[in-house]
């Protein structure tokens, strides 16, 4: 099935709830301030941030923090992401990193991915952006 586009509004409507949470962003060692919003099969938005750690590698990206926090509120049965936005408070050019990309894809193997870009924002399929994903079925 190919990923349905997404509406004018229903774009600016993730953005805006990604820039929105991007005040909760907590990134007191790089600095880089991460907001994502997710929007679902049943047309929920869920948003989530960056929360790092002192020991660095416990970190959580703001896509995963979204998604996790759609499975807590809804099951992740239920769970199908159709898109997500990413943006960042310096407004620098940043797509999900790969972990992001395949935990993105376990719940939305259709879903389209909304970044900034090196111009402007840019709307991608996750399989183009993860092909190949990983899978046990
Ligand atoms: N980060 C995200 O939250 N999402 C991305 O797509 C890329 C990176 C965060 C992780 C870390 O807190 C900071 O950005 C710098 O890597």
């Amino acid at each position: 099935m190919p990923p349905t586009q997404l509406s004018a509004q229903e774009r600016e409507l993730l953005l805006d709830a990604a820039r929105k949470i991007l005040r909760r962003a907590y990134a007191p060692y790089s600095n880089f301030r991460v907001g994502a919003a997710i929007l679902t099969g049943q047309g929920e938005v869920f948003a989530g941030c960056n929360v790092e750690n002192a020991s660095y590698g416990l970190t959580i990206c703001a896509e995963r923090s979204a998604i996790f926090s759609a499975v807590a509120k809804t099951s992740a049965e239920k769970l199908v992401v159709r898109a997500v936005a990413v943006v960042n408070g310096d407004e620098l050019p940043c797509s999900p990193c790969g972990a992001c990309r395949q935990v993105i894809s376990e719940f939305g193997e259709n879903a389209i991915v909304i970044f900034k870009g090196q111009q402007n924002y840019q709307e991608m399929p996750i399989a183009d952006l993860l092909p190949e994903s990983f899978r046990l079925s």
